[in-house]
């Protein structure tokens, strides 16, 4: 027990219904790692780094920036559930172009890749490097990160085209 006030919180995270009961003061980074999503990573804290980005309601967001309480009635989608073809191909793009190498920042990026491969699916390097420009990574020097999230978006549009010769 902390002595502090908790609140009564109900959210989906990856699709399964939660509810527990939470500090008033715990942001929704530290609820959605207690609960298991550990690939939502603490960073700065600050909302500069993006280690902690998560789908909240269909929009990307840095969780270390919400206060979990703010968020009840939420559906909460971390790097664990994220499972549609545009999260597949991103992930095995990342390995392809080795778009890590420690890998603290990885699930950060592909949340943000995701997010932005669905609303830009034909994006240009530039538009890229603006997509990731609120995620930070200490290690590969970003050149094999944008490789990887435009090889994910070719091999989406390679896809996209073969199942529409199929149809014709
Ligand atoms: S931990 Fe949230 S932006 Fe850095
Ligand atoms: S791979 Fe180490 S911080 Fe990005």
């Amino acid at each position: 027990m902390t002595g502090h006030p908790t609140e009564r919180l109900r959210l989906r995270l990856n699709e399964q219904p939660v509810e527990i009961d939470i500090d008033q003061r715990a942001l929704l980074v530290e609820v959605v790692r207690d609960l298991g999503a550990k690939g939502a990573r603490i960073g700065c804290l600050t909302g500069d780094c993006g280690a902690c980005s998560v789908e909240l309601d269909g929009r990307i967001a840095k969780s270390c920036l919400v206060l979990a309480a703010s968020v009840d009635g939420s559906e909460i989608v971390t790097i664990e559930g994220s499972r549609d073809a545009i999260a597949e191909a991103t992930r095995e793009a990342f390995k392809a172009h080795r778009g890590f190498q420690c890998g603290y920042c990885t699930s950060g990026m592909i949340m943000v890749a995701i997010d932005f491969l669905r609303r830009n699916p034909n994006p240009t390097e530039a538009e890229i490097r603006l997509a990731i420009s609120g995620n930070l990574c200490r290690c590969t020097g970003y050149e094999d990160i944008v490789k990887a999230i435009a090889g994910a978006a070719a091999q989406l549009q390679r896809v996209s085209i073969g199942n529409s010769k199929r149809k014709e």
